[in-house]
């Protein structure tokens, strides 16, 4: 047992000047996050309202058990496009009847409900978890179907919606659909392709085509109840499995299907002791320093998310910008990778690697705490091989079969960000910080290097350089990579699955790690060929 003491002084200047930075990015963070709680907004939420509806987060909150938390997945998807923050649908974990549960429902204030490109990459992301950790699906469909106007980007991609959840279906992960209102087109075969579906007496509507749309296509007169109402389908369609008489019953009904699932998890169950970390999460605030030129230690991260705030460091004066070992997190053990310096050396990527072989030896699961700048450049460097050892590290982790998860505190650029398993190495999980960063490199070095590329160039075809552009050309693209390297910009994409209060890490990967033993934890002895 080897317990990580602290050196963080929350009465020094630093600290203070660290955790004012961090409170005011968490004051920008919440106002995003408040144009997602607000749906398609006031006008919309009061006219669903007025018709005796719930929102899609108040069906939720009926759904979960009480008191029980909800992890909300990618709820900034769509940030910084041309489309609503959130993506029009809701998706995340919580835990119903005692299971973990990925729930997905549409936000019937934005749009109809209807699925923009945004919305089906939330989509995806959202089946994908579901997939590879073994939690039911259920989704609270209430949905027009495509966002028409931007069909070309939904249309055909579209498509693995349905695959995903017949899929998942295959793969003996039940599938449950709530349906609250209308079910259009490919809303319809939401039901369509679920295990268990209930429909609500007056409310559903599930149809292929609406009474419109089908006047058009046969010339046959009908309404919305005849075509697709819950009753016709409980009675006579038979897509409907349960009859609801309103919003809270159908809940009802939807709790009693996975009651009756007999769920059981695969992976092991946590220690059944598990102690708070001994340092204060609320100190978590103040660790990274607004300038992330600045080194933090992330044991004192560490110090502040494991149990006990106990860990067995591995290999501690080797590679030592890289932090290795093992600790307990909510009772489950793990083992963590954390940069220290920013850089990672020859020693670091060995060093990681064969953690990494351990880790898949011991089936245990990977934390990766980002703060890198990269693999080591120079002369020196290569010669000494860093393109191989880095190489053998991504190896390790591409191949490694034991779940990942990652949380960019800091800096995640270059290479780096691929070797501590960024979104492209598919981390069965990966949150950031309201401090971190991440792009190919730094925005000052980008431009730099593009300027220097300009410079050579004209001196090649023995022209003039323009400095005055040159000092423009750099302002601009710095500023534009600094803003695409930020977390909102890169969490509205979807390249991980929120931004979260630094002092919220334990709930959260906590959270995972409960979600993750779903599923069979395995590892593997099976890698790449390691170039030595
Ligand atoms: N694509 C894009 N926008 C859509 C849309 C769609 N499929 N369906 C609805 N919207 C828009 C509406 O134009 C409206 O926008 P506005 O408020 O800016 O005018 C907004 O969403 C709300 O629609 P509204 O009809 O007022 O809401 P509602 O709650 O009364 O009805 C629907 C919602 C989805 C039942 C209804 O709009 C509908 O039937 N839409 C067409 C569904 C369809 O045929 N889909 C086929 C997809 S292949």
């Amino acid at each position: 047992m080897s317990i990580l003491q602290t050196t963080v002084d929350p009465s020094s200047a630093e600290y203070a000047a660290a955790a004012e930075a961090m409170t005011a990015q968490l004051a920008e963070l919440e106002a995003e996050h408040a144009k997602a709680l607000a749906g398609g907004g006031e006008k919309y939420v009061r006219r669903h309202h007025e018709r005796g509806k719930l929102l899609p987060r108040e069906r939720i909150e009926l759904l979960l058990d009480p008191d029980s938390p909800f992890l909300e997945l990618s709820p900034l998807a769509a940030w910084g496009t041309e489309f609503p923050v959130g993506g029009s649908t809701v998706t995340g974990i919580g835990v119903v009847e005692g299971v973990e549960c990925l729930i997905v429902a549409n936000d019937p204030t934005v749009r109809g409900g209807t699925s923009n490109p945004w919305t089906l990459r939330k989509g995806f992301r959202a089946n994908d978890i579901a997939m590879q950790n073994r939690l039911p699906v259920i989704s609270l469909v209430e949905s027009g179907g495509a966002d028409l106007p931007t069909q070309k980007e939904v249309f055909i991609p579209g498509g693995r919606m349905f695959r995903d959840l017949t899929q998942l279906s295959a793969a003996g992960i039940p599938t449950i659909a709530l349906v609250f209102g209308n079910s259009t087109a490919g809303g319809a075969y939401i039901p369509g392709m679920s295990d268990h579906v209930v429909m609500i007496e007056k409310r559903s509507k599930v149809f292929l085509a609406g009474p419109p749309l089908v006047k058009m296509a046969t010339g046959e007169e009908s309404d919305d109840e005849s075509l697709g109402g819950a009753e016709m389908h409980a009675r006579t369609s038979g897509l409907a499995d349960y009859y609801a008489v309103d919003e809270p019953d159908a809940i009802r009904i939807g709790r009693g299907i996975v009651r009756r699932l007999n769920w059981r998890k695969q992976g092991p169950e946590p220690h059944p002791e598990v102690r708070e970390p001994r340092h204060d999460p609320e100190e978590l605030l103040g660790i990274v320093p607004a300038d992330l030129k600045v080194p933090f230690d992330p044991r004192e991260v560490i110090a502040r998310i494991v149990d006990d705030s106990d860990f067995d460091e591995f290999k501690p004066l080797y590679g030592s910008s890289l932090v290795t070992g093992w600790a307990r997190l909510h009772g489950y053990p793990v083992g963590i990778l954390a940069n220290a310096r920013g850089v990672l050396f020859s020693e670091e990527s060995q060093k990681a690697t064969q953690f990494i072989q351990l880790a898949n030896r011991a089936n245990t699961p990977l934390l990766f705490l980002h703060n890198t700048t990269g693999y080591m450049v120079g002369r020196e460097y290569e010669e000494r091989g860093m393109i191989k050892h880095g190489s053998m590290m991504i190896n390790a982790v591409s191949n490694s079969t034991v779940p990942h998860i990652s949380i960019l505190l800091g800096a995640s650029y270059g290479a780096g960000h691929y070797g501590m398993c960024g979104r492209a190495f598919d981390p069965r999980f990966l949150f950031a910080w309201p401090s971190a960063k991440s792009a190919v490199m730094g925005g000052a070095q980008l431009a730099g290097v593009i300027s220097i590329v300009g410079r050579a160039a004209a001196e090649a075809r023995g022209q003039a350089f323009d400095e005055a552009a040159d000092e423009a050309m750099r302002a601009a693209i710095e500023n534009q990579i600094e803003a695409e390297s930020l977390p909102m910009f890169l969490s509205g994409r979807l390249y991980d699955d929120g931004v979260i209060d630094p002092r919220d890490t334990r709930t959260v990967v906590g959270m995972c790690l409960s979600a993750i033993a779903n599923a069979l934890i395995e590892g593997t002895d099976s890698f790449g060929v390691f170039r030595m």
